[in-house]
């Protein structure tokens, strides 16, 4: 087992990766360029820092040592940005990931586990969403983790490439020691952290984006999944492709289990003993209804399976985790 590269390690998912990573006593070189990571979120592995589409970057990490295996989260992941900027969404997620699979070859890695998304799904034509289900997304950002997913899958047929694609749903919660968490500083888009930081704080309100979905409440249905389930898949991916289980292959990592927007409002509320502030607001561009998993193909082929099962959970680490480092991780 070599060294295994971690783009993105530094950021929310990417740092809860690192770290089961290396509890599984992987030794982990993370290139990131903190324009969202940060620095102390990744005790224990090598920091380089830089951007993954610049090729003297890559050249400098592969050249630190032999790299076995590229777990690739680097990225954007904003629905709502990339309605708004759809290039930023190429150039950050496809340009680059050409540029860091060019890398991946001329350093002989031969094994690449993607961060790719429930988005690119779109609307969903049956629920829960099967792997082999049509992928025809609503936003760039679903349109771009489908176009990477697309370029490994040629990347496997022209050079042999192991990979696995795994499409998170929707991420949330914290590491259990208290000292891993969410912290996208005043840009924070995703849902459950902009509630538990308006409980903290006492605001801004969250806008409930969209109250007539064809949906029990009106709202959004999303799955929620805790962030170190996401992190064991990855481990569990690296693993069946390092020891010839899996050659190639597209995974939902998901709870299985729907909750409206308005749910989450309520749990977040049970979870925290007060109500987050929110208000109406109108759809937001790109977000299809209803998100919600079949994991069937990651139990049978990967065998992972969620330890995390329930929304309450996912939301306790959470609120730990803001309560604790109000500011996150300070260093913005
Ligand atoms: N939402 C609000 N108000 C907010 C933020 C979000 O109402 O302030 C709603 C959204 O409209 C959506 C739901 O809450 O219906 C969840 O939104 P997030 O922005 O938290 O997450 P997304 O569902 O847009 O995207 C996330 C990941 C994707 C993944 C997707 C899969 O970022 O990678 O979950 O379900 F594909």
């Amino acid at each position: 087992m070599g060294r295994v590269l971690v783009t993105g390690g530094a950021g929310y998912v990417g740092s809860h990766v690192v770290r089961c990573l290396i509890e599984a006593a992987r030794e982990v070189v993370v290139l990131d360029d903190l324009s969202s990571g940060h620095r102390s979120a990744v005790p224990g592995a090598a920091l380089v820092e830089g951007d993954y589409g610049d090729v003297a970057a890559l050249d400098r990490v592969f050249a630190t040592g032999k790299v076995a295996a590229v777990v690739h989260l680097a990225g954007s992941c904003s629905v709502g940005e990339s309605m708004a900027d759809p290039g930023l969404y190429y150039r950050n997620n496809v340009v680059k990931t050409v540029a860091l699979l060019d890398a991946v070859r001329r350093h002989g890695a031969g094994v690449f586990v993607f961060a790719s998304s429930a988005s690119v799904y779109g609307e969903p034509t049956e629920v829960p969403l099967r792997e082999e289900n049509a992928t025809i997304p609503a936003s760039p950002y679903g349109e771009t983790k489908l176009a990477v997913e697309r370029l490994l899958a040629w990347h496997h047929r022209a050079h042999g490439l192991k990979y696995a694609a795994l499409r998170y749903f929707n991420a949330g919660g914290a590491h259990p020691s208290g000292t891993l968490g969410e912290d996208h500083g005043a840009r924070e888009s995703h849902l459950l952290p902009r509630l538990l930081l308006g409980v903290l704080n006492g605001g801004p309100p969250t806008p409930i984006h969209g109250e007539d979905y064809p949906t029990s409440d009106g709202s959004c249905v999303r799955d929620y999944v805790h962030v170190m389930d996401l992190a064991q898949g990855h481990k569990a991916a690296l693993h069946a492709l390092e020891r010839g289980a899996l050659e190639a292959g597209t995974f939902n990592l998901g709870n299985g289990e729907g909750y409206s927007v308005k749910e989450v409002v309520a749990v977040v509320a049970r979870v925290t003993g007060k109500a987050p502030p929110t208000e109406r607001a109108p759809r937001r561009a790109g977000d299809p209804a209803i998100l919600v998993a079949s994991t069937e193909r990651a139990r049978r082929r990967l065998g992972w399976e969620p330890a995390h099962r329930t929304l309450e959970e996912i939301v306790a680490t959470a609120w730990r985790w803001h309560r604790e480092h109000p500011q996150g991780y300070g260093d913005r």
